[in-house]
């Protein structure tokens, strides 16, 4: 794919602040009414719902060093002791949760993210999966996935990791230039990268992933696709390549970031375009916007077959489930309700020797909300949007509930279908190739309550680009 000849056309017209949408609504709706009580209803719901398996996710916090572009919630701290005692606590938030569902409850997917899990030692990261273990029980086929550093993980705990269960591993690289990495302050060589991955390959985790982000300090198209083609060489199943969210206004220490050294936005949008070019060259399946997966993995086999979906954990192609979280900062997502827990550490430890959830905030949707997610969700994952599917899955008339988007969509000038981005017909919306890297902005045009979070003096989302 090359870059559009109106490229600058575009981005003048597009690159503006908008939501990533891991989530609709988005976590900026997130109010204080929501608490422990809510959360505990919708368990209740859940149970008088379903016994479908439902997905899990684990934040451990916990890094030694902080890589400057970190946009994670993320604690950092070299006593071991300090984190020792959040296990303690996260057992109690299992048990807790347990205690609000049938007994052996069964997981279809767990996510074990950060921070840096693999922070701690295989042993402590054993006691912990023994506890979930203790209550639930895991699907055959459940998807198991952790999030591990190279630069601390030790091939004892891959090995501890996959005896345990684990079949997927994600690690973060972000760029293998070296100018890049002092930037950023993460120094991180290929060889540790390899070797690691080739040892999580020879024990038998199904899915190996790499992060790297686009847009951070010094980088270029030339030292881009070297990092490219380094990565190439160890053909992972699937590569994240996320946009570097520059956001010094929610975390602090990327004001130690130089402003100067930043890609302009022309060559941000170029190195996206050099990252697609090299993985669909190699034979990869685009996912969504920014992610990539060999065809063999079933993330790309998805992709094919237009089932792909995304919740707080990624891309997946489990359907929707309900999502319950543990940890700080965690967000769940039970029966219509989004909860996330409180980030700090203190709170979370009083609400849990009290025996409440500690929740700080959430969000419960109504149906609005739901069409509207359902919308955003496919052409985020699946670029396209059959309206019929829409109509029969939410007894509504697509073209009438929607017509304000739609003219929006598709007025003569300057819109979404008139720039080339989307085509709209009686049956479908359809992002086309050109309109993938801006498919944030295509998504915008169905988020009721992005007029109401933009124009005030500060910002609330990174930019689009
Ligand atoms: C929790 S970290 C991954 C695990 C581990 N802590 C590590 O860094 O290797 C999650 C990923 O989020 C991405 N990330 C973090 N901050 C970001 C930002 N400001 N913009 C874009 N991506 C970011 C990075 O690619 C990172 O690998
Ligand atoms: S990128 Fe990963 S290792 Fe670096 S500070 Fe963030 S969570 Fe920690």
């Amino acid at each position: 794919m090359s870059t559009p000849t109106s490229t600058l056309g575009l981005l003048e017209r597009y690159d503006r602040p908008g939501p990533r949408y891991t989530s609709y609504p988005t976590a900026v709706e997130f109010h204080n009414g929501v608490k422990d009580e809510v959360y505990v209803q919708h368990l209740a719901r859940l149970n008088a719902e379903t016994d479908r398996p439902i997905s899990f996710y684990l934040h451990l916090p916990f890094c030694q060093e902080r890589c400057a572009f970190c946009g994670c919630n993320v604690v950092i701290t070299p006593h071991l002791d300090v984190a020792a005692r959040y296990l303690d606590a996260v057992e109690q938030e299992i048990d807790l949760i347990a205690s609000h569902l049938p007994d052996r409850r069964s997981i279809g997917q767990m996510h074990w993210g950060g921070g840096t899990p693999t922070y701690y030692t295989p042993q402590q990261l054993s006691k912990i999966f023994e506890r979930i273990s203790r209550h639930f029980t895991f699907t055959t086929d459940a998807e198991i996935g952790v999030e591990v550093d190279p630069r601390v993980t030790t091939h004892e705990h891959l090995d501890a990791l996959r005896s345990l269960g684990f079949n997927r591993v994600s690690m973060g690289v972000q760029d293998f230039d070296p100018r890049v990495q002092e930037a950023i302050n993460r120094i991180q060589s290929f060889e540790l990268t390899r070797d690691l991955i080739l040892h999580s390959r020879a024990i038998g985790y199904g899915s190996i992933n790499v992060d790297l982000i686009y847009g951070l300090p010094h980088q270029s198209v030339e030292s881009f696709t070297h990092t490219l083609s380094q990565v190439l060489d160890l053909r992972p199943d699937r590569v994240a390549a996320y946009s570097f969210a520059f956001v010094p206004w929610m975390s602090a220490h990327m004001k130690d970031i130089d402003r100067a050294a930043l890609p302009s936005v022309e060559t941000k949008l170029a190195l996206l375009a050099a990252t697609v070019d090299a993985f669909l060259g190699a034979g990869y399946r685009q996912i969504g916007m920014d992610h990539f997966a060999l065809p063999t993995d079933e993330l790309g086999r998805a992709v094919d077959a237009h089932t792909l979906r995304r919740n707080f954990m990624g891309y997946t192609v489990t359907d929707t489930t309900d999502m319950v979280a543990a940890g700080v900062s965690a967000i769940g997502d039970v029966q219509g309700a989004f909860v996330q827990n409180t980030k700090k550490l203190t709170e979370y430890y009083s609400a849990l020797a009290a025996g409440r959830f500690p929740i700080e905030r959430g969000y419960e949707r109504d149906r609005d909300d739901d069409i509207r997610r359902y919308v955003i969700t496919e052409l985020m994952c699946n670029f396209r949007l059959e309206k019929a599917v829409v109509d029969q899955r939410f007894s509504i008339d697509f073209d009438a509930y929607f017509a304000t988007e739609l003219a929006a969509l598709t007025a003569a000038e300057g819109s979404p279908q008139a720039d080339g981005l989307v085509t709209v017909s009686a049956d479908r919306i359809e992002v086309q190739p050109v309109g993938r890297m801006f498919v944030r902005n295509v998504c915008m045009v169905f988020d009721k309550y992005l007029p109401l979070r933009t124009g005030g003096p500060k910002p609330v989302f990174s930019r689009t680009v």
